[in-house]
């Protein structure tokens, strides 16, 4: 079999400056530099923190990955980056640097949506993926189900959260009771000592009603809100926060939802695969509670390394491969960044 092309994808629409390598579905180099630490102080992302951050991690990170793959830019046969959705100061880095690589080395260029970009690095864990597939997408920046019938042309956005994402959900939540940014991982460190069933906190859009309307979105506000509530009564009455019972109970109301909703849309939409990304998907819980209903209802569960989860470049590459593979053409290279690139634009 010949020698699939070399695809270098870039990634920067959030906080994490991401360069990949890869040949069809193998990943040959997956190099990021984040920023998060830059962010602590505000216990979120700011924007042109980001933007400045990217800027100055692109050359760098390119280079570790070139190192890592033992390649030079001279073997790259084609560049893919994200053109959205995300931060649009951020996009413009890694949108920039994609195209200042391809006209230098005379190679094409594709443009390509982040969402799908997640999925698609399942493909660099666990081989081609068979579609139809149903994403559940999980992060600080976004909290989405996508149903995707073809990874190179076709997904569609079945839900997304309707505030806040989940993993913001995580980060404020930990600011109430006093853990640090980013919230998850102390939330979750914490919920190990509590006891989830000790509070009832809200599932939201799981009424009837909002089932009607919202079948597969989200909303975390109301359980912020909850947990905000609950926290406050408590220190009124002079109770000490039961701080572990409280990251349990909220920790398991937003892996109930999520879970509920993915599987849901599976078994209504007939698909049997499911593909589980984004830095939320880094929970436990949320992880074996997936895994346990995915089973119970006949689905496969698809998961990458949490490497490959979290927002990367080896996700874009890999999508950028298969849109390569379809032999589809470039983009053109005055396409710019959209910060709010709908899902159903692969690539634009
Ligand atoms: O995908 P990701 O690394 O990047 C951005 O969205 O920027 O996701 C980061 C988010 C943060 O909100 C963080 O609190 C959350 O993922 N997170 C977790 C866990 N690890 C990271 N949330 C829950 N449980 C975790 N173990
Ligand atoms: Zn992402």
């Amino acid at each position: 079999m010949a020698v699939q092309p070399l695809i270098l994808g870039i990634e920067t629409s959030c906080d994490e400056t991401g360069v990949g390598l890869v040949r069809g579905t193998t990943l040959l180099a997956n190099a990021v530099a984040s920023s998060i630490e830059e962010h602590a102080r505000f216990g979120g992302v700011v924007p042109e923190v980001a933007s400045r951050a990217h800027l100055e991690a692109m050359t760098p990170t390119l280079q570790r990955a070139l190192d890592e793959a033992g390649v030079t830019l001279a073997d790259v046969d084609a560049i893919a980056v994200t053109a959205g959705p995300g931060l649009a100061g951020a996009l413009m880095v890694g949108v920039s640097a994609a195209k200042a690589l391809a006209i230098a080395l005379g190679k094409p260029l594709y443009g390509v949506n982040h969402l799908v970009g997640h999925v698609a690095a399942e493909q660099l864990e666990n081989g081609p993926l068979t579609e139809p597939v149903v994403a559940l997408l999980v992060s600080g920046g976004h909290t989405e189900i996508l149903e995707v019938t073809d990874i190179a042309t076709a997904a569609t956005l079945l839900g997304q959260t309707l505030d806040d994402a989940a993993g913001e959900a995580f980060d404020k939540v930990a600011r109430l009771i006093g853990l640090p940014y980013p919230g998850g991982p102390h939330i979750q460190k914490s919920a190990a000592g509590g006891d989830p069933s000790s509070i009832r906190f809200p599932r939201g859009l799981t009424s009837q009603r909002d089932m009607n309307r919202h079948r597969y979105d989200f909303s975390f506000s109301g359980l912020k809100t909850a947990v905000a509530r609950w926290v406050e009564t408590a220190e009124r009455d002079g109770v000490t926060v039961p701080v572990a019972d409280v990251a349990a109970a909220f920790q398991e109301a937003v892996a109930d939802v999520l879970t509920h909703k993915a599987v849901l849309a599976c078994k209504e939409r007939d698909v049997r695969t499911m593909v589980l990304a984004g830095g939320v998907a880094a929970n436990a819980r949320i992880r074996d509670l997936t895994r346990e209903r995915c089973a119970a209802a006949g689905i496969e569960l698809r998961q990458p390394r949490l490497s490959l989860c979290t927002d990367n470049g080896a996700m874009i590459a890999a999508l950028g491969a298969a849109v390569v593979e379809r032999g589809l053409p470039p983009s053109s290279l005055d396409f710019g960044t959209d910060s709010s690139l709908p899902v159903t634009e692969v690539l634009v």
